[in-house]
């Protein structure tokens, strides 16, 4: 009687202290703050706040956001970093730097510079006047200013140690310049822009570095031959997706690899990975119905073959009614139901490191 007794105390202690052990590991969060970089995969609102057309603060964008509120996002809810927030336990979503309606308190658990349309080159973030990688850098800057006076210097540098910081761009570079305008085309091949693009991303991760970032997520591209704007100008392919596109992207998520093997090697203390969408991303494409999607090829906005941004509006009669059954909401932008499966992935097999 009394042995069984002492084996239940033992049994039941061992629950607690197991219990425990998780509540610590979720109090004293690795990760206190999720900083984010890139383009409208991962804009919560900043081209709000500057004068450009690369816009989505209107009905139907974020209709199945909370509140049904279009913040900016190019879905009809939220995008992969906010899934990606709150895996980490974090806030529910991520709020954009230049929203006024938040401020350092908020963004001191996770802050996006992102801004839609730009890329790693100047000249793609020209085409549609928003903000450059560079200026993102300088506004992540100010934010550590701020991040000091509101936590106190030691606290801001730990903070910022232990943050996870993330960038989500380089489709633009391709797809709204180099392939759309003749300027990088005349002067580069399209290997050698791949090159000038790493040379790009490898100095913006140093620069990272140099502000006292250590772990880093590097996204990769999708296919982005399969857009639905890709789609429908491939009309002598039968509107398949753009092999040609999509061996650029997977030829330069190979280059954006090894560039991560080789600042881990450079950079003392630094943990960069490299979060690749375009596995996971095709899969769904090729096998919509094994993940709960009924349309791939259009999207649910519009005629879904070549709108965005301002021509996917309330007015527009052929907007879908239930986005879940789409894997793409604009014809650049997927459903939040894809930014979720692809985020999920994502955080189990690469980021899962950081929790
Ligand atoms: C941020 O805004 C909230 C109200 O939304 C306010 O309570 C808080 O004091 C503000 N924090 C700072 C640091 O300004």
């Amino acid at each position: 009687m009394a042995k069984q007794l002492i084996m239940a105390y033992m049994h039941i202690s061992w629950l607690l202290l197991i219990q425990c052990l998780l509540l610590v590991t979720r109090i004293g969060a690795k990760v206190p703050a999720i900083i984010v970089f890139g383009d409208s995969s991962v804009d919560a609102g900043n081209n709000n706040q500057i004068p450009t057309i690369a816009r989505s603060n209107f009905p139907p964008y974020g209709r199945d956001f909370a509140g049904g509120k279009p913040t900016g996002r190019f879905s009809n809810g939220r995008v992969p970093t906010d899934f990606i927030s709150e895996a980490f336990g974090l806030k529910p979503f991520v709020p954009a730097y230049l929203d006024p309606t938040y401020n350092i308190s908020d963004f001191a658990t996770g802050v996006t510079f992102a801004s839609a349309g730009t890329g790693y080159d100047t000249a793609t973030s020209d085409v549609l006047s928003v903000i450059p990688l560079w200026k993102q850098v300088q506004y992540y800057k100010e934010y550590q200013s701020k991040l000091r006076l509101h936590l106190g210097g030691n606290k801001a540098k730990q903070t910022i140690h232990e943050a996870l910081h993330m960038t989500s761009l380089g489709t633009n570079d391709f797809l709204e310049n180099y392939y759309s305008y003749p300027g990088r085309s005349n002067q580069y091949s399209i290997e050698l822009y791949q090159d000038f693009l790493i040379g790009i991303a490898g100095n913006f991760i140093k620069q990272l570095y140099g502000l006292g970032a250590r772990k880093i997520s590097l996204g990769g591209l999708p296919p982005m031959g399969c857009l639905p704007l890709e789609r429908t100008t491939n009309m002598m392919g039968g509107n398949d997706c753009i092999s040609s596109y999509n061996n650029v992207a997977l030829e330069f998520n190979g280059k954006l690899k090894t560039l991560t093997t080789s600042l881990n090697k450079e950079l003392t203390g630094i943990k960069l990975v490299f979060s690749n969408p375009y596995d996971i991303f095709m899969q769904i494409i090729r096998r919509p119905s094994s993940y709960g999607f009924e349309v791939a090829a259009v999207a649910c906005c519009a005629t879904g073959m070549f709108e965005m941004g301002y021509a996917c509006n309330r007015n527009n009669p052929f907007t879908c009614t239930d986005a879940s059954k789409y894997i793409f909401w604009d014809s650049f932008h997927p459903t939040e139901k894809a930014n979720h499966i692809i985020s999920d992935y994502v955080v189990k097999n690469v980021l899962a490191q950081f929790l």
